[in-house]
């Protein structure tokens, strides 16, 4: 028993190790970038964002991008505290940007209101999703990201946590060298709300109105279908970490994540080669690897005093920070899986 633990904790533990060593050692294609300036539409969907709306379209509009090749969608679903309002009178004293409000008669969730943003685009070649309650690094954000579109279907950023501990410092550290590395590969499949650029017609589609990484399931469309889904070293946005709920959250944002992977497995078989080991590693991350750590410490615990030994050992490990902010990443991802169940929100 003793050494079917140990060999759950080996595949645990070594699935990831082995993964970031293939992707340190596999060809890299180089992200390129050319100063173009396709037209942008950059959508805002909302839903009770009043306290957040004038300052998300103030950094929106305070780009360096070309404003007269930007306009902004703001796809408003029935909110109850005169975000649509104030995205209107924001709109009247800003004559110099195009700015289109889109009302939703019905709250139906951030995937459908992409969705009409999408029906309503008039030339724009590119897409730019962002949140109301993001923010982008600076100035250059949004002319940097479109850039990196000259040679990619889809880009989204890396992000700097706002407010979070050192748990989430780690745990951020490591997945933006995470989804830089499978960048440099082929495409990473986390996409992000706060930035998620694509070219017009990669997204033609539209997006699925049940998967709550609406932004990561299509960047795992796109890469899987040939294109390329990257984030690039120099586009960061930055994520407030919220103080209260910082559990909640985290439990909700893996849910999604699972959400995204789950419905992506079968896209791994038709994935262009390089790009099929990152979607069938990081569904295998996601899904199935973390299970096998209770596994392990059950079997240990059940085996004896050499087992309890392994597991004080396992426990121990845990003053180590980034162990700590793996350790809580798989109980997350499990107490998702199970949520999911009853609750996919
Ligand atoms: N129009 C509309 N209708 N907008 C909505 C709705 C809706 O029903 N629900 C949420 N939104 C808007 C919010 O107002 C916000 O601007 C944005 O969609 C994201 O919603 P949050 O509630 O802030 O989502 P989150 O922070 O948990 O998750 C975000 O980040 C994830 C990871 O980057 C989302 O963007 C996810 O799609 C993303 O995967
Ligand atoms: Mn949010």
């Amino acid at each position: 028993m003793l050494v079917l633990a140990a060999a759950l904790a080996a595949v645990h533990f070594g699935a990831p190790a082995l993964y970031l060593l293939y992707l340190r050692a596999a060809p890299k294609k180089p992200l390129q970038t050319a100063a173009i300036y396709p037209k942008v539409a950059v959508v805002v969907p909302t839903y009770n964002e009043a306290r957040n709306i004038e300052a998300k379209l103030e950094d929106v509009y305070s780009q360096s991008y070309p404003r007269d090749r930007m306009s902004i969608y703001v796809v408003d679903s029935a909110s109850t505290d005169g975000t649509a309002e104030a995205a209107e009178r924001w709109a009247a004293g800003r004559r110099d940007v195009r700015v289109v409000v889109l009302r939703e008669p019905k709250r139906r969730g951030k995937a459908h209101a992409l969705n009409t943003a999408l029906a309503h685009l008039a030339d724009e070649e590119v897409v730019v999703i962002t949140d109301a309650d993001s923010r982008w690094l600076d100035r250059d954000t949004l002319r940097r990201a479109v850039a990196y579109l000259a040679a990619a279907d889809a880009v989204s950023c890396l992000k700097r946590p706002a407010g979070g501990g050192p748990t989430e410092e780690a745990y951020r550290t490591w997945y933006n060298r995470l989804r830089l590395a499978e960048s440099l590969v082929h495409s990473t499949p986390v996409f992000h709300g706060e930035l998620a650029a694509f070219r017009r017609e990669a997204i033609a589609g539209g997006f699925p109105e049940d998967v709550g990484a609406d932004d990561s399931y299509a960047a795992i469309r796109i890469a899987a279908a040939g294109g390329r889904a990257v984030t690039p070293p120099d586009v960061w946005c930055i994520e407030a970490v919220p103080q209260r709920g910082y559990p909640t959250w985290r439990l909700r944002r893996a849910q999604h994540l699972i959400q995204a992977f789950a419905r992506a497995l079968p896209n791994v078989a038709k994935a262009p080669p390089p790009y099929r080991v990152i979607l069938a590693a990081e569904a295998y991350l996601h899904l199935f690897n973390p299970w096998l750590l209770p596994a392990a410490a059950a079997l240990a615990a059940a085996s004896g005093p050499p087992g309890l030994a392994l597991l004080a050992a396992g426990a121990a490990a845990l003053l180590y920070k980034p162990y700590r902010a793996w350790a809580a990443g798989q109980i997350y991802l499990m107490a998702a899986a199970l949520r999911n169940i009853w609750n996919k929100e």
